[in-house]
């Protein structure tokens, strides 16, 4: 699918951001292929960006993608759009995807972009507490934001989970969002593994 030229531009700019985030923080044993899981992934502009960035990082390797959200028109949407990639979009809370046994535990990379802290600060602890239960113990969590408060205060949030960040990335060519001043498309970009691996 052709993207109009502003997600297309955010895409390339994520992509990058990605890549040199992550790749530093590969471990020997991370397999060879990646399994990514894309929490509250609305109709996931970023699927083929992930896609790409998980076959850069394995060399070549087996990608597989899980985008979940609660929003049916917009997983709708996803699953129209991204038909071709080897991607699955779930209509799921993603509060309780710990019932989705079948999706498994060993996500290499659970993501959540522009996550929503700042309007349901219980929530989204759920939802991060969830995601951190679907990784590998050396699994990284990703997390963009669209505005500095929020991006810190979800970084506490997941800290508080046992969460330690290794990445953290101020996108100083994001998209301003015309209508709401200090906020720009993924903003910032973190990483977190569990603390201690
Ligand atoms: C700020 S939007 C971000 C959407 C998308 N990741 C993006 O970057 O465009 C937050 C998303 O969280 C989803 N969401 C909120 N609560 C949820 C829940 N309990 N389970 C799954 N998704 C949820 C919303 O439907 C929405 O798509």
């Amino acid at each position: 699918m052709k993207q109009p030229l502003p997600i297309a531009e955010d895409m390339s700019k994520l992509k990058t951001l990605l890549h040199d985030s992550l790749s530093p923080h590969l471990t020997a044993d991370a397999g060879k292929d990646m399994r990514i899981l894309n929490l509250a992934c609305g109709r996931c502009d970023e699927a083929e960006t992930l896609i790409q960035v998980g076959s850069e990082l394995t060399k070549g390797g087996d990608v597989e993608m899980i985008g979940a959200d609660i929003r049916i028109r917009e997983i709708r949407q996803a699953r129209e759009n991204h038909a071709h990639l080897p991607a699955k979009f779930l209509i799921e809370d993603a509060t309780k995807i710990d019932q989705h046994q079948e999706l498994g535990d060993d996500f290499n990379m659970v993501f959540l972009r522009h996550q929503n802290f700042w309007h349901g600060q219980e929530l989204w602890k759920k939802i991060f507490d969830q995601g951190i239960a679907k990784l590998r113990p050396d699994g990284m969590l990703v997390i963009t934001s669209y505005f500095d408060v929020e991006h810190r205060l979800a970084l506490r949030a997941l800290e508080a989970l046992g969460m330690e960040v290794i990445s953290n990335t101020r996108n100083k060519a994001s998209r301003e969002l015309s209508d709401a001043p200090g906020k720009s498309v993924d903003r910032w970009v973190a990483v977190l593994k569990r603390r201690g691996t």
